[in-house]
Parts: C-alpha cells; structure tokens; sequence
C-alpha cells in the first residue's frame, strides 16, 4: 500500500489561542484528499527544524525560514509550498539542490492587492481621512476646505506591470483613467492591448496624478523613488506604495509631504516595519497608513490557502505544480516522477 503522503503547515498559522489566524484557508481540500494525511508541525520556532523536515513529503509555509540547515534531512520532502508570493525566508538554491520545489501563490494575492491600492487611490483622492475627521471634531462647515479629486481624465501611473499592477490596470479602467506603467520588463504588445502606455520612471513621475508602486523589490528597484523622482512629481500628484517599503526613499518622501511638495501617499509598507515610533510619517496629515494589511482580507485568506493547497494536491498526485519558483529543481532524481500539467493556470 502507498504510504500516506504527509503534509505539515507551520504552527504561526495558529493565534495563542489556537484558531487558524487567517481565517478560512481552505483546509477542507487537504482533510478530503485520500492518502494524505496533514498537521500543524510540532516547532514553533522561526527555522523550521531539520528533524520536522524530514517528517513531511510537504510544507505550507507561512513566516519561518528553511534554510539550508532546515534541507539537510529532508529526503522525503518534495515541496515547499509558500503562502503568499514573497519568499525570502526560503533558501532556494538549497531547495534546488535537496529537490524540492518552491511554490508561492500570485493567483492568491493577485486581487486582493489590487483591490487594497485602489481603495487607498480613492480614499486619497476623495480625502476619506480628512473628512472622517471633520466630522468627528465638530468642523462639518469646514467641508468646502477639502475638496476630493475625481480619478476621471486623471492618469494613474503604475511603477512595475507585474501580477498585481495588471491587475490595477484592469480593475481601475472603469474610472476612466489615462493609464501609464513604467516596467522595463513589460511586454509592449499587452501593454498596448490593455491600453496602457509604457514610458520610463521619470515621464510616469511627472504625467501622473497618481502613482502606485507595484514593482518587485531588487537591487535595481531599492529607493527608485527618490527625492529626485519625488520632486518631479506634481504638486497635486499622490504616490501610493504597497510593493514594498525600501523601493521608496521614506525620509525623502517624509520631507516632500512635510512641504507639502506633493497632495499625499498611503503607504502599506515601510523600509523598516513597524516604523519606528518617532518615525516622521506618523506626525503627518496628509499621509494614509496601514500595517502591511491592507490587502488581508478573507479573499486573500482563502485564495493564498487554495493556491498553495492546490500545489500540495498536485505533487501528491504526481503533477507539476503551478506557480513553481525553481523548476530546475525538477531534474534531482527525486521529482523525477513528476509529469507536467497538462493545464497551467
Ligand atoms: N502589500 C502586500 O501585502 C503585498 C502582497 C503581495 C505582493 N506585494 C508586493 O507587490 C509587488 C508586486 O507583486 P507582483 O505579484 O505583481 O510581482 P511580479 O513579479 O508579478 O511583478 C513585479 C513587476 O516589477 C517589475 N520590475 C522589476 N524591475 C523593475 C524596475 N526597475 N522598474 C519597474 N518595474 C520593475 C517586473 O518586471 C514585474 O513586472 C512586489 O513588490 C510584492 O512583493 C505586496
């Protein structure tokens, strides 16, 4: 008989109290699935041990690190299957050389991030913080002070035209927005079917009314937006950034808004997260901020579950997986087995 294909998930999915903090996940598809058994692993610990490792044919990984330490066991381990789509806490080389696959999950993220840069878009553009306040401080007659500004005719410029800024793009065309992306890695002719104009940083900087940072986080990309971009950008303009915090020069963005260079930003990263209590930007008004969260929500929850479950399913079946980060990984003898997708969403 087959042995039982194993699954663990790392033990931070679970809140002191024992519930599965993110909420529904998905789980249901593992409990169903024959010959395959799944748990939470017993460490809680930020590496996941070596001698854990070797307990699974597959991980769900949430925030612990495998590293090279974590592989040296790991001789049934196939898969590591992260649950959202960075992951620098996992030692892919070492993963490549142990055999075992990394996946993340953009079909999970996709959407919700979308979703969470254009509402932090609009609740600056229609100033929903300023007028929150208003009414709860008695200034309802100050209202004509702050006047919203309508996204329609506006051009909303994407820095990076990846998973997430296509998905920008094609959620926000019923604003009737002038739509730019600055993406050297873009392919023109689907930027062009979607409407949206490529040009290079400086341009999107100065055109847009809105900018949203959606690039990766590289070497290339750290502090891309810099006090030299920050002040090509229109008095009026807003800069939203929910990529990741470091692709911004936050001190320089803190003094364009503290000099009211430009209208304002919303950030949901930072360089450094938290920031730090007497961080500059905390002070500020015309600053929107979330704790890089904007974009949880149950869609999130459910699609980084099901994205990362499907992998597992497809591994224990003997399929290549989606969304595969090192797929050179395949030619270690040990996933040799695997066969390819015949369908690949
Ligand atoms: N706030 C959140 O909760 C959250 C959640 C998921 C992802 N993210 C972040 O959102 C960003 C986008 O994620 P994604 O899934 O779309 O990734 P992706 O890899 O699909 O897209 C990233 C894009 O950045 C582009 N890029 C690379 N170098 C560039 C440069 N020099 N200038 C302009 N563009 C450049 C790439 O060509 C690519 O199109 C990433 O930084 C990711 O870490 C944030």
């Amino acid at each position: 008989m087959a042995e039982t294909f194993r699954v663990g998930l790392t033990r931070d999915f679970l809140t002191a109290e024992g519930r599965i903090g993110w909420g529904e996940i998905g789980l249901e598809a593992l409990t169903s699935a024959r010959g395959l058994s799944w748990d939470f692993i017993d460490a809680d610990e930020p590496e996941v041990p070596a001698r854990v490792a070797a307990a699974y044919d597959a991980l769900i990984v949430l925030a612990p690190t495998v590293s090279a330490a974590t592989l040296q066991e790991a001789d049934r381990l196939r898969l590591v299957a992260r649950f959202g789509v960075g992951y620098d806490n996992v030692d892919v080389p070492s993963c490549t050389d142990a055999g075992v696959l990394l996946t993340i999950t953009p079909d999970g993220v996709r959407r919700p991030v979308a979703v969470a840069a254009l509402t932090m878009m609009l609740a600056l553009m229609h100033r929903v913080r300023d007028k929150d306040l208003l009414v709860r401080t008695g200034r309802w007659h100050d209202k004509l002070d702050y006047q919203g500004t309508s996204p329609r005719g506006r051009v909303l410029g994407l820095l990076g035209w990846g998973n997430i800024g296509r998905e920008i793009s094609s959620i926000s065309a019923p604003l009737g927005m002038r739509q730019l992306a600055a993406d050297p890695y873009a392919d023109p002719a689907a930027a062009a079917a979607a409407g949206v104009g490529l040009c290079d940083v400086d341009r999107l900087f100065s055109e847009a009314d809105v900018i949203v940072v959606t690039c990766a986080l590289t070497a290339e990309t750290h502090h891309l937006v810099d006090a030299e971009r920050l002040a090509r950008m229109k008095p009026t303009a807003y800069l939203v950034n929910i990529a990741r915090g470091p692709i911004v020069d936050q001190k320089a963005l803190t003094a364009a808004l503290a000099e009211r260079r430009i209208a304002g930003a919303a950030l949901d990263v930072f360089e450094s997260e938290p920031p730090a209590e007497d961080d500059g930007l905390l002070g500020l008004d015309n600053v929107l901020l979330a704790p890089h969260a904007a974009a949880w929500t149950d869609e999130l929850a459910l699609g980084n579950g099901t994205s990362a479950i499907r992998a597992v399913l497809d591994v224990a079946a003997g399929r290549v997986p989606a969304h595969v980060v090192n797929p050179e990984a395949l030619n270690h003898p040990k996933l040799s087995p695997l066969k390819s997708r015949s369908i690949d969403e």
